[in-house]
């Protein structure tokens, strides 16, 4: 099997195993903590899924690079193959009770993005993309929406956990958008929001200060889908996340336009 076939099918088993921890925990009584900020939000089962990928994979694979969000992980240079993981991406949905998270695997080869997968347990979607091989759900290939006009898009973003206090915010570009879309969602898991661009869910997504952990796996997917990604100023994603425009390709100069006014 080639490599990227194997890699794409281990990061495949442990969204699904991290996911099965997550379907088996959610709405139980779990510990939540608090990290930068007090509405940014870890729980137990942020760690235990952390802690089953990177076992995992320290055991299978010795020589990768793992960047995983809770600090598990040894993001050792010179890697070849490089993992970057959010064991649970959308916490604060999970603490709540609100149903939508998921687990988002990306994976470099020589500091490309090479494969990415997210896996939504409760709802049974994967979303899976290798560079140059497309993007599926559930094994069936998706695509971007067709949508050329803003106004009749559905769009979403989401806000960092320096809201309070930054001035640098986001709330300027969603008073923006909410007058030029036909809809805008803010629903809490950047990487879930990224494979609905991919599938033609959402026309585009736009959001400030994520992390590489957030996009590594859904740039990707939007990308394999036909869509586009960048930063604000249009060029192309770097991975940092820091900047993150997703849409259908179609929509993306005009997200632009407005996100630079
Ligand atoms: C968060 C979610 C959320 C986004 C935040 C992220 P986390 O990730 O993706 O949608 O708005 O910026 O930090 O903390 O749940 O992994
Ligand atoms: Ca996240
Ligand atoms: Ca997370």
């Amino acid at each position: 099997m080639p490599e990227t076939a194997a890699v794409r099918d281990l990061a495949v088993h442990l969204a699904r195993s991290a996911g099965a921890i997550q379907r088996d925990r959610y709405e139980t009584r779990i510990q939540v903590r608090t990290k930068t900020a007090s509405i940014d939000l870890v729980t137990e089962v942020d760690h235990a899924c952390e802690a089953l990928i990177v076992e995992t994979l320290s055991a299978e694979r010795p020589g990768d690079a793992i960047l995983a969000e809770e600090g598990g992980g040894e993001d050792s240079q010179g890697a070849t193959w490089r993992w970057v993981v959010d064991p649970l991406d959308g916490t604060m949905n999970y603490a709540h009770g609100y149903p939508r998270f998921c687990v988002s695997i990306g994976v470099e080869r020589g500091g490309r993005p090479e494969v990415g997968v997210v896996y939504d347990p409760l709802l049974d979607e994967l979303f899976c993309a290798t560079r140059g091989g497309g993007a599926t759900l559930n094994g069936k290939a998706i695509r971007v929406s067709q949508e050329q006009e803003i106004g009749r898009a559905l769009l979403a973003t989401g806000f960092a956990y320096d809201v309070h206090r930054s001035p640098d915010d986001n709330v300027d570009h969603f008073a923006r958008f909410v007058k030029r879309a036909r809809g805008l969602r803010r629903d809490g898991s950047a990487a879930l929001d990224l494979c609905y661009v991919a599938a033609g869910r959402l026309d585009g997504y736009w959001e400030l200060k994520l992390h590489a952990w957030d996009v590594a796996a859904g740039n990707l997917i939007v990308e394999e889908a036909g869509g586009r990604t960048s930063d604000f100023q249009g060029r192309p994603a770097s991975g940092d996340g820091r900047q993150t425009v997703a849409s259908n390709g179609h929509l993306h100069e005009a997200m632009i336009e407005v996100l630079q006014r």
